[in-house]
C-alpha cells in the first residue's frame, strides 16, 4: 500500500484525505513509478471543487510528478526501470506510488533536480505551448501576461524575456511585483491599485499589445481584451477567479477584429512527437539557466490541504511542491 491524497466528494481543502492506496500492478503500455515529489497545480483546486469533472470517486488528484520507474508492463518503450522520470496531465499525482500511461512519460536529465522537475512539467510545458506555439513570441514584442508571479508566471515571464520580450506582468500585490522584476517582467502592474488597462495603454503609447495571456478568468477577461491592439490575441487559458461567463462574439469585433483561444494543454501535448519536443525545449531552456525553476513552498504529503488554502488565498509564488518524504 502507498500513502496517497484521495477526494471522495468534491469540496474544499477538507476533502482531500490522506488514504493508504494499493497503486495496482502495471498494464501494457504502462508503468509503476515511486514518485519523490508532486506538483502542485491550480488545476488540482478545480477538479477538488467540481469545476472539471471527474471519472470516478474516490479518486486521487494531481496531475503532475516525479518518480523512478519500479516496473512495466508489456510493450513499454519509452522508459524503463530504474529510470528517473516525470509526467504531467495525468490524474493521480498526489501519491508516493502510482501508475501512469508510460507514452506521458518522459526521462529527467541530469542538472534538473527532483522538486524541480515535479513542478515544471506542467507549468513549463504550458509556458511552452503558449510563448512557442500559439503566439510565437519575439524580440520586439510586448505582451501581457496575468498572475505574472505565480507557477506558470515566474517560469513565462523569463521565458518571454529570453525571448527578447518587453514583459507586462499583472501581480496582485507590491511585494509580487518587486519579486517579478527580479524574473524578467518590465512593467509589474500592481492591479489592486493600479488599472492594467490604462497602464498597458500608457506603456504601449495608447496602442495596446499584440497579446494577452489571462489565466485568471472571469475577473480580467473584458480589461484583457481592452488591452488588445486591434487584430491582436487574447489567450484565455485558466479560471482563478472562476469561469468565463458565455461570450458575445460582437465584443471581439468591436475592439478591431481580435482572435481568441481557449486552450488546454492536453491538446497540445496529444502526441508522443509534441511530448518530446515540448519537455526538450523546456529543459534545455532550465538547463542552460534562462529560466530557473523557482520551488519557493515544499509540504508534506500529508499537508496539501494546506498548499490547496496558501495556492487559493494567493499566498503562494513561483511553484509548490508536495514531498513524499515522511
Ligand atoms: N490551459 C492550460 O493549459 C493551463 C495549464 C496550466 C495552468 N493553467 C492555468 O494557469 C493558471 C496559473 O496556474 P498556477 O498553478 O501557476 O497557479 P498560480 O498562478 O501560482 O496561482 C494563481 C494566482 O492567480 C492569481 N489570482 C487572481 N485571481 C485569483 C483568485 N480569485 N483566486 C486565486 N488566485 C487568483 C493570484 O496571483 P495574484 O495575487 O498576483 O493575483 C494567484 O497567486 C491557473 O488559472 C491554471 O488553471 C492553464
Amino acid at each position: 500500500m502507498a500513502r496517497a491524497i484521495r477526494i471522495h466528494n468534491h469540496g474544499g481543502p477538507e476533502v482531500l484525505s490522506l488514504d493508504d492506496v494499493d497503486p495496482g500492478t502495471p498494464a501494457a503500455g504502462q508503468a509503476l513509478i515511486r514518485q519523490m515529489a508532486a506538483g502542485l497545480n491550480f488545476i488540482d483546486v478545480y477538479y477538488r471543487t467540481g469545476l472539471y469533472p471527474i471519472p470516478a470517486m474516490p479518486a486521487v488528484i494531481g496531475n503532475e510528478g516525479v518518480g523512478v520507474v519500479e516496473a512495466v508492463g508489456s510493450g513499454v518503450s519509452e522508459v524503463s526501470i530504474g529510470d528517473r522520470v516525470a509526467y504531467c496531465m495525468s490524474l493521480g499525482g498526489y501519491a508516493e506510488e502510482r501508475i501512469v500511461d508510460a507514452a506521458l512519460l518522459v526521462r529527467v536529465p541530469d542538472g534538473i533536480s527532483d522538486n524541480q522537475a515535479a513542478a515544471m512539467m506542467l507549468k513549463g510545458c504550458t509556458v511552452q505551448y503558449l510563448l512557442r506555439r500559439i503566439y510565437p513570441v519575439k524580440k520586439g514584442d510586448t505582451i501581457l501576461f496575468h498572475a505574472a508571479a505565480g507557477g506558470v508566471g515566474l517560469i513565462a515571464c523569463q521565458w518571454a524575456k529570453h525571448l527578447g520580450a518587453t514583459v507586462i506582468g499583472a501581480v496582485g500585490s507590491d511585494e509580487k511585483a518587486e519579486l517579478v522584476q527580479a524574473y524578467g517582467c518590465d512593467h509589474p502592474i500592481v492591479y489592486t491599485r493600479e488599472s492594467v488597462v490604462q497602464r498597458v495603454k500608457e506603456l504601449t503609447d495608447g496602442l495596446g499589445v499584440p497579446v494577452v495571456f489571462d489565466s485568471v478568468g472571469r475577473d480580467t477577461f473584458m480589461d484583457s481584451l481592452d488591452c488588445l491592439q486591434p487584430r491582436g490575441l487574447m489567450v484565455s487559458y485558466g479560471n482563478s477567479s472562476g469561469a468565463v461567463e458565455p461570450v458575445d462574439l460582437r465584443v471581439l469585433a468591436t475592439r478591431g477584429s481580435l482572435f481568441l483561444t481557449r486552450p488546454t494543454l492536453a491538446s497540445y501535448i496529444s502526441t508522443r512527437a509534441e511530448l518530446e519536443a515540448t519537455t526538450t525545449e523546456l529543459f534545455d531552456v532550465v538547463r542552460s539557466g534562462a529560466v530557473k525553476v523557482e520551488v519557493n513552498r515544499v509540504f508534506p504529503l500529508e499537508a496539501t490541504a494546506q498548499a490547496h488554502r496558501d495556492l487559493e488565498a494567493r499566498k503562494t509564488t513561483g511553484s509548490t511542491v508536495l514531498t513524499m518524504e515522511g
